[in-house]
């Protein structure tokens, strides 16, 4: 039996590599002053109905409960941060600035890059009008790739402006209910022939494919680019105005991060969406809104190829699994005095480990070698002495038991 397709089985490798990368996730968004989240796995499927758009509806993993709702594993948060948001509204100072760390489904075409469940980091601001909101969550973004080893030579993040857009539309004077569907084929313009784009955009094909080759002008995105500039980020961004994102609810603007190679789906996307808190409260509750999410997946293949990122990973991943301190008992009757030892090691917060049934010296050391343990600390004919071995140096000392937590103390302070 094999795990379903496009769901991983995450090998303890797979997952010290998930782990890096949460990891890192949390340490930058926490600088930037955002604070953690979640929200349920599974929602009612009306909520992805009202707003997400017909792609991600067409990939719901959804089913009757036993109560006969009609429920979906989530496949994305912001709908679900809109229903919180409109929730809670009053119960935080605004802007708030979460972020979410978790799971999500998509009944997908299995690729590259695209599985049917997959980890997303979620970073929104919201009550925010401001132009300095769109500013400080590229800068955030940009953080984020920074972080993981990537530079402008390897990353890009492509902005665009639906408001570009739209005002396009208007002043043609297209109905305001075609617009969803026009800024889908331009969203898919760029993985599609030029004729079929050219047939579907019907007789708007010559200005708008005029506009996809000479790229757009908006002085909104010029000041954007002007405060990352400010802050020394300005290299990674590119506008790009064919990007306008195939999830329903953006309103301004919208990014997406691509490795510079084009060899790849994308790592994340994002933008504001400040109708949607509204729309799915009835009008209840407004506020204006913008976030990203970033996948494991595509990041994690970039990492792989990109040297630098891949090694850094490495070092953490390998730090991380050493263990302190090998225990070795060389005489089973001080199998008793070593746990006792052990139990208070690990209370101390250090990673201990031994062998849990009787094992040659030789291969006790061996172990602690292959474990990456610092210190070896051997029970045997010595007691109530012990050895302890400095596993890098091979040096060897007698200690006596009753000092090897002070003695441990300073060997490895904490
Ligand atoms: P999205 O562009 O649909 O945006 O997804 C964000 C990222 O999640 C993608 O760039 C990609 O890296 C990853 N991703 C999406 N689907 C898959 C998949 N099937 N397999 C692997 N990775 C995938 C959103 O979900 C928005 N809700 C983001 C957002 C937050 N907008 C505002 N706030």
């Amino acid at each position: 039996m094999q795990a379903l397709p496009g769901f991983r089985d995450f090998l303890p490798e797979n997952c010290a590599a998930r782990n890096y990368i949460f990891a890192k996730w949390r340490e930058v968004a926490r600088s930037y002053g955002f604070i953690e989240w979640d929200g349920p796995i599974l929602e009612p499927t009306e909520l992805y109905k009202k707003k997400s758009g017909v792609e991600i509806v067409d990939q719901l993993f959804n089913f009757a409960d036993k109560g006969e709702r009609d429920v979906a594993m989530r496949p994305e948060l912001t709908p679900t941060l809109a229903r919180v948001i409109a929730a809670h509204e009053r119960e935080f100072k605004k802007p708030l600035k979460w972020f979410s760390i978790g799971r999500f489904f998509r009944h997908e075409k299995q690729q590259r890059g695209r599985l049917r469940e997959h980890f997303q980091l979620n970073c929104d601001i919201v009550g925010e009008n401001a132009l300095a909101a769109d500013i400080e969550l590229l800068a955030l973004c940009i953080d984020l790739l920074r972080a993981f080893g990537f530079t402008e030579k390897v990353a890009v993040v492509r902005i665009s402006d639906r408001e570009f857009w739209t005002d396009f539309l208007r002043e043609k004077n297209v109905p305001s209910d075609r617009w969803d569907e026009l800024l889908q084929i331009i969203d898919k313009s760029g993985r599609e022939s030029p004729e079929n784009t050219r047939a579907k955009l019907g007789e708007l094909a010559d200005p708008v494919l005029a506009i996809l080759s000479e790229g757009g002008k908006s002085e909104k995105l010029e000041r954007l680019v002007k405060g990352l500039r400010g802050r020394g980020l300005a290299d990674f961004i590119d506008i790009d105005v064919r990007i306008v994102r195939g999830l329903a609810y953006y309103t301004g603007i919208v990014f997406e991060v691509f490795d510079r190679g084009g060899k790849l789906r994308a790592i994340a996307g994002g933008g504001r969406y400040d109708n949607l808190i509204q729309q799915l409260s009835d009008g209840a509750v407004s506020m204006p809104a913008l976030g990203f999410a970033m996948g494991d997946v595509v990041l994690g293949e970039l990492i792989n190829e990109t040297a630098k990122a891949r090694e850094k990973m490495q070092q953490v991943i390998a730090a991380e699994q050493k263990i302190d301190i090998y225990i070795v008992i060389a005489k089973e009757e001080r199998r008793a005095d070593a746990l006792a030892q052990i139990q208070e090691l690990r209370d101390r917060g250090y990673r201990v480990d031994y062998a849990l049934t009787p094992e040659k010296v030789a291969k006790q050391f061996q172990t602690a070698e292959q474990l990456g343990a610092r210190l070896a600390i051997l029970f045997g004919d010595e007691w109530p002495q012990l050895k302890m071995k400095d596993m890098a140096s091979g040096e060897q000392q007698l200690i006596s038991s009753k000092d090897l937590v002070s003695r441990i103390g300073s060997e490895l302070p904490r």
